[in-house]
């Protein structure tokens, strides 16, 4: 199964991936994700890309496309994969498609979160990541049994840089103007699959594993 999640900023795509990881055996690929670890190591590709991300911009379309091509060529990914933030502009999109046509593969089905933008920015402000295994958390909606700790891993809870309210207005900036015209992209192709992002996290992987159960068979 190949599959992309679109949505905007904080919309659970990370969290539900998750659970696509856990029952279907299948890596998760967020380039956003990629970009944090780059960071935290200094990389250089770190140092380029946290100028983007701190800013709220997207990192350069050749930059993303590059660490993807060589993610998905990997061999945990033969069975399939999740893209979770990629791609995220028509550019990225054109490039997947050439990238998965070499391969002879191609993407059964792109599942889209809907979720309205006053409903993001308490998602996203009130987020916490874990440092060592990247559970996500939310202090509100899903919040760790002890402050700061991960319920799985015991490791530090974080807020990340971009997390800040007017680097998260940016962030939708962008996701409205770079990001959203790929729900029409896929949509021609008859692969998006709108789900109510709105409800809660049990709520909305029910309708994602309806999905999926569909499409498999
Ligand atoms: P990226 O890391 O991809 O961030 P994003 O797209 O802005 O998405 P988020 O990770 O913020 O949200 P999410 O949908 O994963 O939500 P989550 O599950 O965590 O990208 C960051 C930056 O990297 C970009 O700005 C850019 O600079 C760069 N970048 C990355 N990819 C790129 C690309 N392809 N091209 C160019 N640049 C790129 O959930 C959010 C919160 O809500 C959590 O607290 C969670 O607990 C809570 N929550 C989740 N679901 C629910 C629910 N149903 N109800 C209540 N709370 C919920
Ligand atoms: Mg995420
Ligand atoms: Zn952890």
């Amino acid at each position: 199964m190949n599959l992309i999640f679109l949505g905007p900023p904080g919309a659970g795509k990370g969290t539900q991936a998750k659970r696509i990881v856990e029952k279907y055996k299948i890596p998760q690929i967020s380039t956003g994700d990629m970009f944090r670890e780059a960071v935290a190591k200094g990389t250089e590709l770190g140092k380029r890309a946290k100028e983007y991300m701190d800013r709220g911009e997207l990192v350069p379309d050749e930059v993303v496309i590059g660490i993807v091509k060589e993610r998905i060529s990997q061999k945990d990914c033969e069975r399939g994969f999740i893209l979770d933030g990629f791609p995220r502009t028509i550019r990225q999109a054109e490039a997947l498609d050439d990238m998965l046509e070499e391969m002879g593969r191609k993407i059964d089905a792109v599942l889209n979160l809907v979720v309205p933008e006053e409903e993001i920015i308490k998602r996203i402000v009130y987020r916490r990541v874990c440092k060592s295994c990247g559970a996500v958390y939310n202090l509100i909606y899903s919040p760790p049994k002890v402050d700061g700790t991960c319920d799985k891993c015991g490791g530090e809870l974080y807020q990340r840089d971009d997390d800040k309210e007017e680097t998260v207005r940016e962030r939708m900036r962008v996701y409205r103007e770079q990001t959203e015209p790929l729900i029409e992209y896929y949509s021609k192709k008859g692969i998006v699959f709108n789900i109510d992002g709105k409800k809660d996290i049990e709520e909305v992987w029910k309708e994602i594993e309806k999905v999926l159960e569909r499409i498999r068979s």
